[in-house]
């Protein structure tokens, strides 16, 4: 892998960007800007060696359609605000872009493709796409991490067609978490919780001969609570996943790594409505799980106070509202008071646990904190991920 900060000559070099500006948006305003200010040391070096920048990135998940509340406009506002610079967004669909040379007709500096997820192609990995896409730029540039556990076109495919190489934060996240990797000391920890249950189930049963214990909550932990024989209401949940519980709990057995999921929650009608405890048989067909119960935040603190390395990856409960916040914030108290005193060496991965450690001002009180979520999982099971294999 052959990082850009090492490459000379790349004055007027038209460079594409794989940026993850994923961020988390409400009504067109971004809560969180994390993602977006840990790349501006690479679009601070390219505009500094005078590079023609064209920023590729998704937000959400439109799969394939135009959805206009996940447009990059507020992302493009935001960025032009940073860097001091115009950036101009390219709204037009780019495979009807006739003139594709955007530098000969305009004197702004930065461009940026509209969602690059509105194209169907991006999650099909489309060769055809990909060199579309190559055909903008002389050279391509990955410094989206937390994307490059997708093969997708931006990510995996097009690489092929382009001196290719990783940007400043790449960097960093690969060297972070080989360090990590390499240097753990056990007992070792790993929570796991947030919204995006596909993307993790799967990826648990790889982490069980690694892991001593490992702290289901969020989204997941609700099909765990359902395949022992509870209802969950209307909780999220993914369909058809207990022959994966089922292996996971077998394993864990075997393994002798201890699962450890919700005895007591906090659910509500909606997200808006009012909290309530409850142990997790008694939840009612109109009710959703939103956050934890003191039970299950006790369990969880005795466990990481027995824990010597613990890596956090997605939130509690739905932290965004107040009154579901509390077991994702006992959770970062937690880790940070055993973290001052040296007991833990404790690892944050996700754009919502940072949105979550940023809003508690916490994130200095971590060894380390990762933009990625599902990126940051899966190199931690050992797997090589589509975009950086597409770099070597
Ligand atoms: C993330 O937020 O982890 C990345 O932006 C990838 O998003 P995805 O899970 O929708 O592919």
């Amino acid at each position: 892998m052959r990082s850009i900060i090492n490459e000379k000559n790349l004055n007027n070099k038209k460079i594409l960007l794989r940026l993850d500006l994923n961020v988390p948006l409400e009504k067109d305003k971004i809560s969180d800007t994390t993602r977006i200010d840990k790349i501006l040391p690479t679009l601070n070096f390219l505009i500094k060696e005078k590079s023609k920048i064209i920023i590729l990135s998704h937000v959400g998940r439109p799969k394939g359609k135009i959805v206009k509340e996940l447009s990059l406009e507020p992302i493009r506002e935001e960025l032009q605000n940073k860097l001091e610079k115009k950036v101009k967004l390219i709204s037009e669909n780019i495979k009807e872009i006739k003139n594709k040379n955007f530098f000969n007709n305009y004197d702004e500096e930065i461009f940026i493709l509209e969602n690059i997820r509105f194209y169907s192609e991006e999650e099909q990995n489309d060769i055809e796409f990909a060199k579309l896409l190559s055909s903008l730029g002389d050279m391509y540039v990955n410094d989206a991490f937390s994307c490059s556990h997708r093969a997708h076109a931006s990510i995996y495919e097009l690489p092929k067609f382009l001196p290719s190489f990783s940007g400043l934060q790449l960097d960093s996240e690969v060297n972070a978490l080989n360090k990590i990797t390499s240097e753990i000391t056990r007992p070792i920890t790993c929570i796991i919780g947030g919204s995006k249950i596909s993307t993790k189930i799967n990826v648990i049963k790889n982490l069980i001969t690694k892991f001593d214990n490992i702290v289901i909550v969020g989204g997941m932990a609700n099909n765990f609570i359902e395949y022992f024989g509870n209802n969950v209401g209307k909780s999220i949940k993914e369909k058809n996943c207990d022959k994966i519980i089922e292996e996971i709990i077998n394993l864990s057995k075997k393994e002798k790594c201890k699962i450890i999921y919700p005895q007591d929650v906090v659910v509500s009608k909606d997200l808006n409505g009012s909290p309530q405890t409850k142990a997790t048989h008694e939840i009612l067909s109109d009710e959703m799980i939103l956050d934890i119960g003191p039970k299950t935040i006790k369990e969880i603190t005795n466990i990481i106070n027995i824990s010597k390395t613990l890596l956090w990856n997605g939130p509690a409960g739905y932290f965004e509202n107040p009154n579901f916040a509390n077991g994702s914030i006992q959770i970062a108290k937690k880790i940070i008071e055993n973290n001052k005193a040296n007991k833990i060496f404790s690892v944050a991965g996700g754009g919502d646990t940072v949105s979550l450690l940023n809003s508690l001002n916490a994130v200095n009180n971590f060894n380390f904190v990762s933009t990625a979520g599902g990126a940051f999982l899966e190199y931690l099971e050992g797997k090589t991920l589509p975009g950086i294999t597409a770099l070597n």
